[in-house]
């Protein structure tokens, strides 16, 4: 995988697809910004070069076509300037490739930074569109991609737009490059017991990954939302709680898989209920077999904390996605918090991967000791699948 140090860059347009997809609280304040402070490298050594900047990323899931304020990077650019501590200019465009974003590209100097509006407010970023990839790279002669955490998603900022530039115009930045380089030597032989731990609400879009996660790993515990569609197609009364009907017989055929390879499979002995997600409703912790009918469960319990600390106990190599709960809530956190600890106090080496768990992990006081704090969730479990990103084949193709 080329880098950005193979590739000449002094004094050019540098288009950087980041992601700065991070946590934020209920106010909109972000709570964890790793993935920002993660990018800096990247950026600083082209300010350094006296490259044009452009910065490029998405933010959550926004409907294409409205620029809802909620959805835009802004707060995330004044963050990005503090952290940087620059003199020169940080300019927020009001539009993606429309002609406030043009015009402010157009009167960059040298070691100046603008940063593109919210990649999804355009329905072209997440088809993959050509004429949007175009639109973008237009920006540039040069294009980085640093993106780790949405390099999983064949997006126009992330797959069409690399499709615009030759080889010697295009290559990882030092974020990317830094996973792939973990990931490569940690899976390439793992110290086995080897343990997924997956948790999160995004299911359909963990599934598969699931799948070919048991050809690589010795256990699976899962946690988090996800979890209600494993007890439910083990025919649990689920209550309210989360789950996702259509991909119940899934859920059931990697159960069968599991057993079938003899990958030992986890779930919740208990939860955390509420009748409402909300802070002031009232909990009860009740086994994962004794969800009332109209309340859900949002965290894990008790005795899923300590039978997960057991099964944890023999780990050699630990990968981590995905919170136990809806830990954004006080009240529904310590499910996550405690197999943060329980994670961080094994001897084996401990891969935590996506933007909440990282999140989770700093909350519980516990990411100095994890032996690496990956930016991807999604597209770390995909790197442990054994599967080749989109943005990785589109650098190399
Ligand atoms: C992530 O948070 O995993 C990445 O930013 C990708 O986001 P997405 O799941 O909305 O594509």
């Amino acid at each position: 995988l080329r880098t950005i140090k193979d590739i000449e860059i002094d004094e050019k347009r540098v288009f950087i697809r980041c992601d700065f997809n991070v946590p934020k609280d209920e106010f909109g304040n972000i709570t964890d910004d790793r993935r920002i402070r993660s990018a800096l490298h990247t950026i600083r050594y082209c300010i350094d070069r006296g490259c044009k900047i452009i910065l490029a990323s998405h933010y959550e899931r926004p409907e294409p076509g409205k620029y809802e304020e909620k959805y835009s990077l802004r707060p995330i650019a004044k963050r990005l300037h503090t952290l940087l501590k620059i003199k020169n200019e940080l300019y927020m465009a009001n539009d993606v490739v429309g002609p406030d974003a043009k015009e402010k590209a157009s009167k960059l100097q040298e070691g100046d930074i603008l940063m593109l509006e919210n990649l999804r407010y355009e329905a072209g970023e997440t088809a993959n569109d050509e004429t949007f990839a175009k639109e973008l790279a237009s920006f540039a002669d040069v294009y980085i991609n640093d993106a780790f955490g949405a390099c999983h998603r064949k997006h126009a900022s992330i797959y069409a737009i690399a499709m615009q530039f030759d080889k010697d115009h295009k290559a990882a930045g030092f974020l990317l490059s830094k996973e792939v380089n973990f990931f490569g030597k940690v899976l390439e032989s793992p110290i086995r017991p080897f343990i997924a731990v997956v948790g999160g609400s995004k299911v359909s879009g963990k599934l598969q990954a699931l799948n070919n996660l048991l050809n690589k790993v010795d256990k699976v515990i899962i946690g988090g939302g996800m979890a209600f569609t494993f007890l439910k197609a083990q025919g649990y009364e689920i209550g309210k709680s989360l789950v996702e009907d259509d991909l119940i017989g899934e859920a059931r055929d990697i159960m069968e898989k599991a057993h079938s390879l003899g990958v030992k499979f986890y779930l919740p002995v208990d939860f955390v209920v509420a009748p409402e997600f909300s802070e002031n409703t009232a909990v009860k912790y009740l086994p994962s077999q004794e969800i009332p009918h109209d309340w859900m469960g949002l965290d894990t319990g008790p005795a899923s904390s300590r039978l997960f600390r057991e099964v944890l106990n023999d780990a050699q190599t630990i990968i981590w996605n995905g919170p136990m709960g809806v830990y954004e809530m006080d009240k529904f956190s310590k499910g996550s918090i405690m197999m943060s600890h329980h994670i961080a106090e094994t001897h084996a080496t401990t891969i935590v991967g996506g933007g909440d768990t990282a999140d989770v992990a700093q909350r519980a006081g516990d990411v100095d000791e994890m032996t690496f704090v990956s930016t991807g969730g999604g597209a770390s479990l995909k790197l442990i699948e054994g599967v080749k990103l989109p943005g990785i084949e589109a650098l190399e193709n």
